[in-house]
């Protein structure tokens, strides 16, 4: 326990050094050796958001953020030096024993056998806590991980739009916010000690303490490593990439010379929607960010573990590849910095589950071009047929993405997932669209076009059958879904009604 070095994690007022080994899950952390049971375990692989908890830290720009996350497939040390609020926690300074969101739950009856209910209730707090303002849309998206099985959501709903009438006020500045919502006892005085108090573990020498074994496993997110491996032994010590003090450009998005956008491949899916670097090298990308997972994945799961898990359904990596990506490949415990080799992304799949990696390296960081003039924007768009509306893996999925320059279509990319063992480049049917007359004048010609890259996506592609779709099935999609691709992008110009009349 020490509050000075941050050695240990700040769980809820008090700094704590966990005796679990860094590689558990935090929830076994949280129930077992801590004790609290409030958090609960429902499925342990990130499906029912009963788990959740706060996690406070310091990023690099010094500001302080709480965010959801699923504790049953986090990694506990990925918490040094931060702060975890469980829902015990809450309540701590609460002079009624309730905060405001338990409140609202319990006045409008949203909560009946309760398993679900402090995951819901610390969701709903992550959700105040971020800067930004109210509304229900915004609410429902902070609950998208969690699921109630006997309430109804409802009264969840009827809670929630309460407290977005209740702090419709708050200050959009993000330490203010969080000074306010600890003064109406939304969170725990313990806040303001965290706030005041911490110092970054993420680049102090304490983080150096983690050390893990040789030829360890590699852990970012940790939302497939642990949905794979939800019962690691005691002495689990894998690398946890996001603690590696040296590489602190692995954590961070910047703008490398105004040539191109450096992604590094420990940032969260939430942080790549939602940075402004990323949306102005890929126009409306933001757009496509809740058809990822919830927001509780979103805000733990990266971009290098998405494309490194090679699942042949991989979204953000579909993304990626049909917006022309560069990985950055290098061992990530080489301080000595060495020179990356790049590759890009297409080459990096080499059969199903098989990588371009040797064994000590790491994806290090992702590229995107920033050429991007207003004279002729980036076109992107990105589609996915799943089961489930949200949190659910595609049966199939593709992006495209092209720029329009003297009236044709140019440097055409077209992704598609879930119809070959690896994720692939429709390389024949952007041949067939690179060139051609974009007349936005012509819905009907446009509309034709449409037809012909859709036909000849559907007979590039040769999937297989599995439980998610039919081989049949999966080459009829990926031909609808570049329709879809056409439909949104054209849409002003009239082509859906000539699509689909
Ligand atoms: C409930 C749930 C819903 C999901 N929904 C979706 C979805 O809608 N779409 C989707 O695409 N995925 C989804 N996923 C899968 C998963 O969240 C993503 O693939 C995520 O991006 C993985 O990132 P991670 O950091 O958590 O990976 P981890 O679990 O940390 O790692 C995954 C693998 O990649 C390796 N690895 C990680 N980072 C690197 C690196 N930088 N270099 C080399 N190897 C590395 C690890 O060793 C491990 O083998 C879902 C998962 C869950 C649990
Ligand atoms: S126990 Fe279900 S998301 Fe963690
Ligand atoms: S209140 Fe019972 S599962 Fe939600």
């Amino acid at each position: 326990m020490n509050a000075k070095t941050n050695q240990g994690i700040m769980v809820n007022g008090q700094w704590r050094v966990p005796a679990l080994s860094f590689g558990s899950p935090l929830l076994d952390f949280i129930r077992k050796e801590v004790g609290l049971t409030g958090t609960k375990e429902g499925c342990r692989e990130g499906d029912c958001g009963a788990c959740a908890v706060l996690m406070g830290e310091k990023l690099s720009d010094g500001t302080i953020r709480y965010r959801a996350i699923p504790s049953c497939i986090s990694a506990l040390g990925d918490f040094e030096g931060k702060h975890l609020i469980t829902i015990e926690g809450l309540t701590a300074d609460s002079k009624e024993g309730l905060t405001p969101v338990m409140r609202a739950f319990l006045d409008e009856n949203a909560s009946q056998c309760g398993f679900c209910t402090p995951g819901f209730i610390i969701a709903l707090t992550a959700w105040l806590a971020e800067p930004r303002t109210l509304d229900i849309a915004g609410a429902i998206t902070a609950v998208d991980g969690n699921l109630c099985r006997c309430t109804g959501y409802g009264s969840i709903r009827r809670a929630a739009e309460k407290l977005c009438r209740d702090f419709a006020d708050l200050p959009l500045d993000p330490k203010k916010r969080l000074a306010a919502l600890v003064e109406r006892e939304v969170l725990p005085k313990s806040v303001l000690a965290f706030l005041d108090g911490v110092g970054s573990m993420q680049n102090s020498p304490a983080t150096a303490g983690i050390k893990p074994a040789e030829s360890a496993v590699l852990i970012a997110g940790g939302t497939d490593y642990y949905v794979r491996n939800p019962y690691p032994t005691q002495q689990f010590s894998p690398v946890l990439l996001r603690t590696l003090g040296h590489l602190s450009e692995i954590r961070e998005i910047q703008d490398q010379f105004g040539h191109h956008v450096s992604i590094g491949s420990a940032v969260t899916i939430h942080d790549f929607f939602t940075s402004k670097l990323v949306q102005q090298a890929v126009p409306g990308i933001e757009t496509y960010e809740t058809q990822f997972a919830s927001t509780l994945i979103r805000n733990i799961a990266t971009i290098g573990g998405n494309i490194a898990n090679a699942s042949p359904v991989g979204d953000v990596t579909a993304m990626l590849m049909g917006l022309g990506a560069l990985l950055c490949i290098g061992v990530p415990e080489d301080s000595s910095k060495q020179e990356a080799r790049v590759v890009p992304i297409e080459k990096f799949f080499l059969g199903y589950k098989k990588i371009d990696l040797q064994p000590q390296e790491a994806i290090l960081a992702v590229r995107l071009s920033l050429d991007n003039a207003p004279a002729h924007p980036l076109l992107f768009s990105f589609e996915k047929i799943a089961k489930r509306k949200k949190l659910d893996i595609a049966a199939v999925n593709t992006a495209i993405s092209f720029k329009i320059e003297n009236g044709h279509f140019t440097s055409v990319r077209i992704s598609a997932g879930g119809v070959a063992p690896t994720p692939i480049l429709l390389e024949k049917t952007a041949q067939l669209l690179e060139g051609k007359l974009c007349n936005r004048c012509d819905a009907k010609g446009l509309a034709e076009l449409a037809q012909q890259v859709s036909a000849a996506a559907e007979s590039e592609v040769k999937p297989i059958s599995d439980v998610r779709g039919s081989a049949d099935y999966r080459k009829r999609m990926t031909g609808r879904l570049v329709l879809a691709h056409f439909a949104r992008l054209f849409a002003k110009d009239g082509i859906t009604e000539e699509l689909f009349p």
